[in-house]
């Protein structure tokens, strides 16, 4: 099995590369493959012939896209069009990598695979629109609070502040389940070596809000919880150009209603990065 890594360069996409060692893998990163060049997607496809296709590649800068609605969609709605038109033409089957900015966070329980969409940013609106370039038979995983050892994420940038401040704020009314990448991509394998169908919300366990999560990356790193104090989202200073959904927390119903195992609590994952970051 051939498979095809899109934004190989990325936090997901690296694991997802290391999830698959030692199967045959085209790791594709931006600059080797631009999803917004047609000619280059198709061409790739066609040449490469993979099995599959893991498209993680996407315009993640939240709230840049806001200010850039037309570069949202070329990446994150055409690109997705690209990947799976060329897709279609050699028979390969993609897994395209989603987001809990789909929904609009004002349900009172977590969303499941089967709740209405409802965006509320470019970005969601960018990513809602990739999914649905896809056919029935695509794999669709929304995941949430995507951390790990690669990239800039909240986890780490948590892990700075606290070296810098004494004092840090979190806002603690967006609840959600954070996610390790490394986690995240094991399952993704999983899903796309069954060519699983349909939607499947794919998160570690363990629903906080962004103060709880801060405490519990100071707890993880041997630090004082106490220093994290929680805001609102109104006293957030500058405002966040793009709204965040309030309830962010991803069901993970499909995963669970089929039997499958849902990945741990993110303390978990979260105590392996920690431990890894300070080696
Ligand atoms: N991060 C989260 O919290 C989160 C949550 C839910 C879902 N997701 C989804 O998970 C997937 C992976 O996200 P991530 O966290 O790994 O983000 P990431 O680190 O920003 O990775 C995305 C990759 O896509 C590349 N890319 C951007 N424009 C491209 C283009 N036109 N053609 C090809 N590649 C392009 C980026 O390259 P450059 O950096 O060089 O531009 C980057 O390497 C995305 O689909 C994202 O929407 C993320």
């Amino acid at each position: 099995m051939r498979v095809l890594v899109t934004g190989a360069g990325g936090q997901v996409g690296r694991e997802v590369l290391a999830a698959l060692a030692g199967r045959d893998v085209v790791a594709a990163d931006h600059q080797s493959l631009d999803v917004t060049d047609r000619d280059a997607v198709l061409g790739a496809m066609t040449t490469l012939a993979p099995d599959a296709v893991v498209h993680t590649a996407a315009w993640t800068a939240v709230d840049d896209c806001e200010a850039d609605p037309d570069r949202a969609f070329a990446v994150n709605a055409l690109g997705t069009r690209h990947v799976a038109d060329g897709a279609r033409r050699v028979g390969a089957h993609v897994l395209y990598v989603s987001t809990d900015y789909v929904f609009d966070g004002t349900k009172p329980a977590p969303y499941t695979e089967w709740d209405e969409p409802n965006p509320q940013s470019v970005y969601g609106h960018s990513k809602l629109a990739g999914e649905r370039e896809l056919g029935p038979e695509a794999t669709v995983v929304r995941a949430s609070w995507i951390c790990g050892r690669y990239g800039t994420n909240m986890a780490k940038t948590i892990l700075r502040l606290a070296g810098e401040h004494d004092t840090l704020t979190f806002v603690d009314d967006q609840r959600g389940h954070p996610t390790f990448a490394d986690d995240l991509a094991g399952m993704l394998v999983r899903l796309l070596v069954d060519r699983r169908p349909g939607v499947y919300h794919v998160t570690n366990q363990g629903a906080v809000s962004w103060f709880e999560f801060a405490r519990a990356v100071l707890e993880a790193a041997g630090l004082d919880p106490e220093r994290v104090q929680p805001i609102t989202t109104a006293d957030l200073q500058p405002p966040r150009p793009a709204p965040r959904p309030a309830n962010s927390v991803l069901d993970n119903a499909a995963l669970r209603l089929a039997g499958l195992p849902l990945l741990p609590d993110f303390r978990e994952p979260l105590a392996r990065l920690v431990a890894e970051l300070h080696a």
